[in-house]
């Protein structure tokens, strides 16, 4: 198994790419922190897990609240003695440009998507330390490598992410914390659901992959899974493309 022994924190595992991730990373061995709003989801996965005699626990958090950040952190050494991995995957989708984009919409999605990265790594990274390193992945996205019309918010905090990533990685790379994002191509998942409405909305998102088609949340998880383990034991600051060549022209 590739994360055997792990401990891992993943946000936003209520649904969609990080629920994916959390059902993986019990297969490969690891122990799951399930951190979202959504409690009801989030349960969900939990009971999914445990029923399937693995190890997770669902603790609610706001990832843009410093409190709650701090005792998403607290919670899973208290339930589980230390901290290996974070996955900071929950984010929302945001679809305007500048000037019909109102002020709190960008607050709330530079909030949900840059803050809640900065503060669950500002946790996560002294109790990784204290334990001789660690993993954290951020989600990025397509729209951190390259920009697009009609998301200004979006393309910002996915750009953010990448280019925190990368500082993240310089800063604590003596430590052994690894820090690395993933950016995916458009992915099968309730978010895309709630903005896409018809199958040919769909399909024309999908045309623009040169594979095609849409990645799956497991596609996607898997990338989790080879950054959160010791086979990228040597692999920092890396922004990786999991997209069927979106990025490649
Ligand atoms: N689906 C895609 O096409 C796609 C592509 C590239 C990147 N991403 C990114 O992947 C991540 C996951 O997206 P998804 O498609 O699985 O979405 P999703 O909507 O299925 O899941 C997102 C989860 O984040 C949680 N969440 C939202 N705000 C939160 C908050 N303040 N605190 C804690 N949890 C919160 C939601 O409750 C939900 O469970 C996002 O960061 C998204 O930007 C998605």
């Amino acid at each position: 198994m590739r994360l055997e022994d792990k401990v891992a924190i993943i946000t936003g595992a209520a649904s969609g790419i990080g629920r994916a991730t959390a059902l993986l990373f019990v297969k490969e061995g690891a122990k799951v922190v399930v951190a979202d709003l959504d409690e009801a989801g989030g349960n969900e996965v939990v009971d999914q897990i445990n029923s399937d005699g693995g190890e997770a626990m669902f603790v609610r958090t706001d990832v843009t609240s410093a409190v709650d950040a701090q005792a998403m952190v607290k919670s899973t050494i208290d339930a589980y003695g230390k901290l290996d991995v974070l996955f900071n995957n929950a984010g929302i989708a945001m679809r305007l440009p500048v000037v019909e984009l109102p002020e709190e919409d960008w607050d709330r999605c530079v909030d949900i998507n840059l803050k809640g990265v900065f503060l669950g790594s500002k946790y996560a990274i002294p109790e990784m330390i204290k334990n001789g390193g660690g993993a954290i992945i951020n989600m990025a996205s397509i729209y951190g490598i390259v920009g697009a019309p009609t998301r200004a918010a979006y393309v910002a905090t996915k750009g953010g992410v990448a280019n925190l990533t990368r500082g993240m990685a310089l800063d604590y790379a003596t430590s052994n914390v690894r820090v690395n994002c993933l950016c995916p191509g458009f992915t099968e998942t309730p978010l895309l659901a709630g903005v896409l409405k018809t199958p040919a909305e769909y399909q024309a998102l999908a045309e623009q992959h040169p594979m095609k088609r849409l990645a799956t949340p497991q596609e996607i998880a898997y990338g989790a899974l080879f950054l959160a383990s010791d086979e990228s034991a040597f692999v920092t600051g890396v922004a990786l493309p999991i997209d069927g060549g979106f990025t490649a022209g």
